[in-house]
């Protein structure tokens, strides 16, 4: 049978680049009946992928066991659920069926014209099944489009209120404010950007991980980092919780502290970890800067996203690497300036007009499809109440040019190992730079310069305590 099944997903998977929906898609249908778990991620990649015009019934069930399947991550389905819902109901018509309460109860929407129908449905009295369902797309989308009227789900009540207590008990090494005494303006910042994710944590993940190919002893192992046991790891910004609880489903002999300053984020990565079961992950509140109280030195300390809103980066860069044990390795992600041109743009407007979210994302989704801005309507971030405050409303944020970060690294005392650049990036350097030494962060900057979107997704380095 696995036979069948790989020769059905090598045909499909050819006749999808061929753009030949109609014969790829009874291959997949065939497959996914003989093994749904193990079929339905190549099948749900595949469909990602289509430009889908209509809605073939068997598709449409598919597409359900695919939304359904525990090896799916849903959301990689969001689109291509709405635009099928789209196309199937072309009218505002109040409709009950196995897709739409699949993509209500299990996707966040992040398509454009499906955002004005769930408005609309919003506003229509509803069958009790669907206004269920309808209330849970709302509270996992933050209200960011209105639905409060809908109520809280009961799932949702019961995640609030756990989380509330799971952060009552969160140990902190944040300093216990001091009324009268004057804070520098780096814990300023600190304690702006703790607010912020205080009331939006973020990311608001709810799909488990997907296991990679490559552990984390692996990965230090090839950069030549000291083997140990147990691997002691720092997640310094960890956010909700998604990377480390990733790193430890992997490998559950890891030791792993997530450190973050939001006491919110931190309990909704807790509660998501013993929903997962995992426990070898220390939830610690605080900041960057107080790292050394931690009083552990760590052979990994991955900061994804975070060192670019502090007030100074080069001081939380510092003081990550203090904490590195020696031959430890770090990994940062850092914000490109050029890819987040247009983002930096947005900011601009909304200082210039004073928007709050809702009027700012009303005025994005009014603009047409060729305005600058109207790309934002392409960001996932921009469908949820923390994504857009994430994207768009930071309380502080620093965008870099290569070089520049590469100085920043070797003041601190860190050698590059690699830029961790996605594959189209990779191939650019290739056309332009040959084989080039790949460390010089000079002719990658003259590759982003050609082409500014290449990083959109942050520059991820790795680098080892000099
Ligand atoms: C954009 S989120 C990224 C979360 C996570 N790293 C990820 O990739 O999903 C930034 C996180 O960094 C945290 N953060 C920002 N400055 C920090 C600091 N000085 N110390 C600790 N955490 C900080 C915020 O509280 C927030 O949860």
């Amino acid at each position: 049978m696995r036979a069948e099944i790989a020769q059905l997903l090598a045909m499909a998977d050819t006749a999808v680049r061929q753009r030949q929906y109609g014969q790829a898609l009874p291959m997949l249908s065939r497959a996914l009946a003989l093994d749904v778990e193990g079929v339905a991620p190549a099948y749900a990649r595949l469909l990602a992928g289509m430009a889908l015009t209509g809605w073939p019934e068997q598709l449409e069930a598919d597409l359900v066991t695919c939304l359904h399947a525990g090896s799916v991550d849903p959301q990689t389905l969001a689109r291509t659920a709405a635009r099928m819902l789209l196309v199937k109901y072309p009218t505002l018509v109040v409709a009950e069926d196995a897709l739409w309460a699949a993509f209500l109860t299990r996707c966040i929407n992040v398509d454009p014209a499906m955002e004005a129908r769930l408005v609309w449905l919003a506003g229509q009295a509803l069958p009790a099944g669907l206004r269920e369902a309808l209330a849970v797309q709302a509270f996992a989308s933050e209200y960011v489009w209105g639905g409060e009227g809908l109520g809280v789900p009961l799932a949702g009540a019961a995640e609030i209120e756990a989380e509330r207590k799971l952060a009552e008990n969160i140990p902190s090494l944040l300093p216990r404010p001091s009324p009268g005494k004057e804070e520098g303006k780096d814990r300023v910042v600190s304690e702006a950007v703790r607010a912020q994710y205080e009331t939006n944590p973020y990311p608001r993940w709810r799909a488990p991980p997907v296991p990679h190919p490559v552990s984390i002893a692996q990965h230090l192992a090839a950069l030549g980092a000291p083997q140990a046991e147990p691997l002691e790891i720092l997640v310094a910004g960890c956010g909700t919780g998604f990377e480390p609880i990733d790193m430890a489903r992997m490998d559950p002999l890891l030791a792993i502290t997530a450190l973050d300053l939001s006491a919110a984020s931190l309990a909704y990565g807790q509660r998501m970890a013993s929903r997962l079961g995992v426990d070898n992950v220390r939830f610690v509140q605080g900041d960057i800067l107080d790292v050394a109280q931690l009083g552990q030195r760590f052979n990994l300390i991955s900061s994804t996203g975070v060192l670019h809103h502090m007030e100074r980066p080069d001081e939380g860069l510092a003081a990550l690497t203090g904490a590195l044990a020696p031959g430890g390795v770090l990994r940062i992600a850092l914000y490109s300036e050029r890819a987040r041109a247009w983002v930096a743009e947005a900011h601009r407007a909304i200082a210039a007009q004073g928007w709050d979210i809702r009027t700012f994302r009303a005025h994005v989704l009014s603009l047409p499809a060729d305005a600058p801005l109207a790309r934002l309507r392409e960001s996932d971030d921009f469908y949820t109440t923390s994504g857009c405050r994430d994207l768009c409303f930071h309380v502080r944020e620093h965008w870099y040019r290569l070089p520049a970060i590469g100085e920043m690294l070797a003041v601190a005392g860190l050698d590059l190992l690699m830029l961790d650049a996605p594959p189209e990036a990779e191939a650019r350097f290739a056309a332009m730079h040959g084989d080039a030494d790949r460390h010089d962060l000079a002719l990658w900057d003259a590759v982003e310069a050609a082409h500014p979107h290449l990083f959109a997704g942050m520059f991820h380095l790795w680098a080892r305590k000099a």
